[in-house]
């Protein structure tokens, strides 16, 4: 068996209770770090602390508040002193064309996606350790032009930018910054956030398919596995990336010649 590599870390997940988040804080888990996962939803929470075990706590904040972001920050320094790891994930998009767009729905995606990056990194800062990794969680749309999705693939874009500024702000205490840019990846957040049905999902991923030189769509803990590379020692030469994690999709044509 390998030996976990990252023994004695503590890690903080924002938006740990679904999808991305709770497929890389199992990961997180197994390579032998000790979580906190945040959310909105208290159920949700407990159900997912209940399947990821005594290595991981569930702290009920939005990723969007100071206030909340503030008191996660002071838990974990009361509890543990310190903070080896932030993934800031917690995200979201829903497909709208862009006459329908909706000054209430620009709001809550630069709210959560963008403004809410910054706010959990900045309530970090007091309890990261010297040499920490802090991932942002971007997207391949932050690439690409996507019908309906263009307040989204914004945000995303921002975030890359400032994994570059920060890595530049806070090299003086060797913290690394970097993002993922997860590919096609179907989720709870599909139904929850996208409003689609399972045949819908379905559909989605048989079509998307064939566009990915992987042949299929990611999963949540492959996900994990990227950032278990972002958070761990062997990318400590690693700073201000974005790490692609799409099967190809974005870089590679999946056609016949
Ligand atoms: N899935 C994909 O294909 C894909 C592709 C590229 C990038 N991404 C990015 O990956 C991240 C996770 O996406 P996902 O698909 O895993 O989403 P998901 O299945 O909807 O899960 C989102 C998680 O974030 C939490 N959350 C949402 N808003 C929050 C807030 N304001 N404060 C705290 N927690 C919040 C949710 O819990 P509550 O609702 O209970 O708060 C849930 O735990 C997002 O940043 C997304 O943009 C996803």
């Amino acid at each position: 068996m390998n030996t976990p590599v990252l023994e004695g870390r503590i890690a903080l997940v924002t938006g740990g209770s679904k999808g991305i988040g709770f497929g890389s804080a199992q990961r997180l888990i197994e390579e032998g770090a000790f979580v906190y996962i945040t959310g909105r939803g208290k159920d949700a929470l407990d159900a997912a602390v209940a399947r990821l075990g005594s290595s991981a706590v569930g702290i009920e904040a939005d990723a969007s508040s100071k206030a909340d972001m503030t008191a996660v920050a002071e838990r974990i320094k009361q509890q543990h002193g310190k903070l080896d790891i932030l993934f800031a994930n917690a995200g979201l998009g829903h497909a709208t064309p862009f006459p329908d767009l909706t000054e209430a729905q620009i709001d809550k995606e630069f709210g959560v996606n963008f403004k809410g990056v910054i706010l959990t990194v900045q309530s970090m800062l007091g309890v990261l350790s010297h040499g920490a990794s802090v991932i942002l969680n971007a997207s391949i749309t932050a690439d690409m032009g996507l019908p309906g999705f263009g307040v989204y693939a914004a945000t995303k874009a921002a975030v890359r930018s400032l994994a570059r500024s920060w890595t530049t702000d806070l090299k003086d205490r060797d913290i690394r910054v970097n993002t993922i840019s997860p590919g096609v990846v179907p989720t709870e957040g599909y139904s929850d956030e996208q409003g689609m049905t399972q045949a819908d999902v379905d559909a989605y991923v048989e079509r998307v398919s064939k566009e990915i030189p992987a042949g299929r769509v990611g999963t949540s803990r492959e996900m994990g596995d990227a950032l278990v590379f972002l958070a761990s020692d062997a990318s400590k030469y690693v700073r201000g990336i974005d790490l692609v994690v799409d099967g190809g999709m974005t870089r590679v044509y999946a056609g016949k010649a």
